[in-house]
């Protein structure tokens, strides 16, 4: 009795504290318009495509459907043909025969879920490239050697044959990425995936023969160029000088990786300096993955380990802020949206699949076992990361546009997005103890619905904002990500 009399004491107590209020403003002039957010088919199709079909449908509906992620974007990884790669689920087929012959049944694996994103309606797809098919490159492998001098037309028309073909079909590939990460050949033979080295002086020479050949056969507007994915953002900048102004005007979006884990500072310095070279082109962050830290941000960094507790799901939900609200972009990937990195076996463990450990990767937001093909578990693991980067695909939608927030409080972690109906706002609290978000709006909204991700809830509803005065209250709970949403227009 007197246990249960003291802690109700306390509960008392603990609940009567005042809770910390920020206020802040959401301003009427909108900043970014979004393109974007998705992730990439790589390398997990090629286990995938071996699932009963109803766990493939499943994973297609997680993953494309607005009850799911709701991504709108996906990024199919066109195949070099894995020459020379020693894992085959990193060494996809290609349909290149030889010049101008195709084999468009090579790769069912990578083909069928980019049937799926297309049948679900994503509307941004995009086809990267690791590496040109073998037959082209220095060593005449799907990894370790460059880019050869002169290849660029007849790697260009493979790159635009496959596209065209797609779209024949009804798949919209609307961007074209032809270099993913061309700082690095991923040699040494054997090697751990496909990759070519293009050296910055060489990616004038991609960009200009893919933008001839789309030019020439009417696809210059209907298809993008995405370049040059380079993998840090420290390095990307050394080298625009290189290739950038000869071929600035062919390229849609300056498209950068994000391995370095930049600093607030550093991120906001890289914009600036690809906004200086490109004349003001839009960036986008096209791959990120495997960083440990805390959800405040201390400790990022690429590193083995799998987290699957809200602690990483929330450092990494900093990332896309930090994208969004400090570099000002418009458009998020992350690398792979699917993994077998769990570092534990599910058919031995209960809990392997949602606790931490050393071995395993951060590189998924739906894992599954790397012994299905053995042990004949076909189950899909959802780690609290699917949850927190659900709030960013159910409510950055491509014409979703950017206001900023200001105010002494005001946070890189708060995100307001509105369309002609509706405002969302996408707030993170990384902190150990709950505060409450006071937001004073530039017209008359009204708190409709709320949603939240926290060690306990996954994109749970919650009761909506309250009015208090003329702002709004969000309660933000300890260590947990909510969307508010708020329709335009009195209650
Ligand atoms: C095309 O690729 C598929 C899948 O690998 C293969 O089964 C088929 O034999 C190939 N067709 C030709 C003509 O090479
Ligand atoms: C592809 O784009 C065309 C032209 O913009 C459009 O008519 C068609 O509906 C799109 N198809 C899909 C599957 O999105
Ligand atoms: C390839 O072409 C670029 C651009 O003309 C040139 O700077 C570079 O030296 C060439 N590389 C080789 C290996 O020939
Ligand atoms: C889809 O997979 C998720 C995650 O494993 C599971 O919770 C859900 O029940 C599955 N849905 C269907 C229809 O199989
Ligand atoms: C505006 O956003 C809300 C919330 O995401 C969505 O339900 C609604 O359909 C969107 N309206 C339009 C016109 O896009
Ligand atoms: C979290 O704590 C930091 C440091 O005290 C503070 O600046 C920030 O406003 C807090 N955020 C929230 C949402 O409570």
């Amino acid at each position: 009795m007197l246990l249960v009399s003291s802690s109700l004491a306390l509960a008392t107590l603990l609940g009567s504290l005042p809770t910390h209020v920020q206020s802040a403003t959401v301003s009427s002039t909108v900043a970014q318009t979004f393109l974007g957010v998705g992730g990439s088919g790589a390398w997990w199709p090629h286990d995938l495509f071996n699932f009963p079909d109803s766990v493939r449908q499943n994973l297609s509906s997680l993953l494309f459907s607005q009850s799911g992620l709701g991504l709108s974007s996906y990024r199919y990884n066109l195949g070099g043909g894995g020459v020379q790669v020693s894992n085959p689920v990193r060494a996809p087929q290609t349909p290149y025969v030889s010049a101008g012959v195709y084999n468009f049944s090579a790769d069912p694996q990578g083909t069928f879920f980019l049937q799926q994103a297309s049948n679900f309606g994503v509307p941004g797809i995009t086809m990267f490239i690791n590496s040109a098919p073998a037959p082209l490159t220095s060593n005449k492998a799907s990894c370790a050697g460059q880019f050869v001098n002169g290849s660029g037309p007849a790697f260009a028309q493979y790159m635009v044959d496959v596209a065209s073909h797609w779209r024949s079909v009804g798949i919209n590939i609307s961007y074209i990425s032809p270099m993913n990460e061309p700082d690095n050949s991923f040699g040494p033979i054997p090697c751990g995936q496909e990759g070519m080295l293009v050296q910055p002086n060489q990616r004038a020479e991609v960009v200009s023969s893919l933008w001839n050949e789309l030019n020439s056969r009417g696809l210059a507007t209907a298809i993008g160029i995405l370049a040059d994915e380079t993998s840090s953002t420290s390095v990307a900048p050394t080298e625009y000088g290189a290739w950038l102004p000869e071929v600035v005007n062919m390229v849609a979006h300056i498209v950068h990786h994000a391995y370095d884990f930049p600093s607030d500072a550093n991120y906001l310095a890289f914009v600036n300096a690809a906004h200086a070279a490109s004349g003001g082109k839009s960036t986008w962050m096209s791959e990120i993955c495997c960083s440990l830290g805390t959800p405040s941000g201390t400790g990022r960094g690429y590193t083995q380990g799998f987290d699957p507790t809200i602690n990483n799901a929330l450092m990494w939900a900093g990332l896309v802020f930090q994208s969004f609200v400090i570099g000002g972009e418009a458009h998020y990937d992350f690398w792979t949206l699917v993994s077998n990195g769990l570092g534990c076996d599910p058919t031995r463990s209960a809990t392997c699949p949602t606790t931490a450990n050393s071995q395993g990767w951060n590189d998924g937001m739906i894992y599954y076992d790397p012994n299905y093909a053995t042990n004949g578990n076909h189950a899909l693991y959802v780690v609290k990361h699917f949850w927190a980067y659900k709030h960013f695909g159910n409510f950055v939608k491509p014409g979703t546009q950017r206001h900023p927030v200001s105010g002494s409080d005001a946070s890189e972690f708060t995100l307001v997005v509105s369309n002609s109906t509706t405002y969302s706002v996408i707030a993170m609290n990384p902190n150990s103890t709950a505060s409450t978000l006071s937001l004073t709006f530039p017209e008359t909204v009204c708190g409709t619905t709320a949603f939240r991700t926290s060690a306990t809830e996954d994109f749970s509803t919650i009761a909506a904002a309250k009015a208090s005065g003329s702002s709004w209250s969000l309660p933000l709970n300890a260590v947990s990500l909510s969307s508010y949403i708020f329709k335009r227009g009195a209650c």
